[in-house]
């Protein structure tokens, strides 16, 4: 007789185990893809604060907001930020969708916009528009602090004008932004002129750096031919040694461009903007022309690896997606480098409301009754504290103090039989009894007598 063999099966109560887990397992095995960050409540002050202020300041100089779709065709950042940088190169997130169309993640948003001014045919609208947005953009680079796959911007944008007072205002308008939030910049500003004078320019530019080869990097060698302007802010060591005394290209400016330069500086000198003249300052997006100009940190010599934010005059990026001639100027800022700056300078910024009481329940009635009471006091604009999944009025009385409230309103049964609730002074633990009534109003009068003791409007001597 055959042996009879035992296959081992799980016990069911093995397999409902498993079952269980198998969820959590799957999840213990996925995270956040690299480069990408989770904001999470306890940093959303600041970016509220940064929005605020974006939003302010786009209403006070007369931007409107615009949200464009974080996916654009492919084309349009080929055609604008160039084929030849960095960002499209390199970095940009493509894919062909499931209608077959080459699309990307937008690494920016100026080309963006532009698309948006053709396609919504604001060129018969009065000119300039000013449009100002905040949101992610996305490119895939290496991260490090302050560098990010997945990183957020504001800008501002004015379309349709070449007036040099444009470029100055969009400056001060940069100028003011880290002003009101408490930051410390310095503004580098150059002119990288029109494809006229930039082409004679070029050529003394190549020429220089070819005499430099043998201490050029492998990229640089490669920008001799298919990129050369950015040669000029080259990060490697011996490439900015060399970089440090090439020609400079505002001697090269063509009348025109010389004079919108010069009279961009003019408007920033009369309104008392400091700045400093940089001629290395190139930008890595293809479609500048004209004034260029970074906000780099206070501490000064920062490469624009970190600098907190570009832009400058892109007067044939229009007509490069097919629109008519159109000049226009613009810049960016990078909110987490922003985010950093104000928490590495230890900046105050406002800070949610927290609860400034806390309301505390004992038994079925009384819990029902204090969702009612939690409701009145946020009617009457008063933030409460509460933890009514807990039963022990131990554990809720410790959660008000780690909240840090000044009273508490308790509930019990006696309360509830009684139409009263106590208050309690969470500093000095002394307990009141007050109608149930009249506890809002009551409230009131105490948090004003307290808020009064905490900010007198003399100050005491
Ligand atoms: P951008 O210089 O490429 O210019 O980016 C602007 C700012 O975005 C940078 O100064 C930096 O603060 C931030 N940023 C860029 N890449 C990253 C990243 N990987 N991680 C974190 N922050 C980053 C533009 O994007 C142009 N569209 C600006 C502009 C507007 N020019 C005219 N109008």
């Amino acid at each position: 007789m055959p042996k009879k063999t035992f296959k081992k099966t799980k016990s069911n109560q093995q397999a409902a185990k498993d079952e269980l887990e198998e969820p959590r397992n799957k999840a213990a095995q996925l995270h956040l893809l690299k480069g990408m960050k989770d904001i999470l409540p306890d940093d959303q002050d600041y970016w509220n604060f940064i929005y605020d202020k974006v939003r302010e300041l786009g209403h006070d100089y007369g931007y409107g907001q615009i949200a464009t779709p974080i996916l654009e065709p492919t084309n349009l950042f080929i055609r604008t930020v160039g084929k030849e940088t960095d960002i499209v190169e390199k970095e940009v997130y493509s894919f062909i969708d499931k209608g077959e169309e080459d699309v990307t993640l937008r690494p920016e948003n100026t080309a963006s916009v532009a698309r948006a001014y053709i396609e919504h045919g604001f060129v018969a609208k009065s000119q300039p528009v000013k449009l100002f947005y905040y949101g992610p953009f996305f490119r895939y680079n290496r991260p490090q602090s302050g560098r990010y796959r997945q990183f957020f911007q504001f800008g501002y944008e004015a379309l349709g004008e070449d007036h040099p007072v444009i470029d100055a205002q969009l400056i001060a308008l940069a100028h003011k932004f880290f002003q009101e939030i408490g930051l410390k910049v310095s503004l580098q500003v150059n002119s990288i002129g029109c494809p006229a004078c930039r082409e004679n320019y070029l050529q003394v530019l190549v020429n220089y750096f070819r005499s430099k080869r043998k201490n050029l990097c492998d990229d640089c060698k490669r920008r001799l031919t298919k990129n050369p302007l950015r040669l000029l802010d080259c990060k490697e060591a011996g490439c900015a040694e060399v970089a440090q005394d090439a020609p400079q290209i505002v001697d090269y400016l063509c009348e025109e461009c010389r004079d919108h330069f010069v009279r961009v500086l003019e408007y920033l000198d009369s309104m008392e903007i400091t700045y400093n003249l940089n001629p290395q300052l190139v930008r890595g997006l293809d479609y500048y022309t004209r004034t260029t100009f970074e906000i780099w940190p206070d501490s000064g010599e920062t490469a624009s690896q970190s600098s907190l934010g570009g832009g400058g005059r892109y007067d044939n990026l229009i007509e490069l997606i097919g629109g008519r001639p159109t000049p226009a100027a613009g810049f960016a800022c990078g909110i987490e480098r922003i985010i950093i700056q104000l928490k590495e300078k230890a900046i105050d910024i406002p800070r949610t409301k927290k609860p400034e009481i806390f309301i505390a329940q004992l038994g079925v009635t009384a819990r029902k009754e204090c969702i009612k009471l939690f409701e009145q006091f946020r009617k009457e604009g008063i933030k409460a504290g509460e933890d009514f999944a807990k039963d022990s009025i131990k554990d809720q009385l410790s959660r008000a103090s780690r909240l840090g409230v000044k009273l508490a309103i308790i509930l019990g049964q006696k309360e509830i039989l009684d139409g009263t609730v106590l208050i309690r002074d969470m500093e000095n633990g002394i307990q009141e009894v007050v109608d149930i009534n009249k506890v809002v109003q009551e409230v009131q009068k105490r948090l004003a007598k307290l808020n009064e003791i905490d900010s007198p409007d003399q100050p005491i001597s």
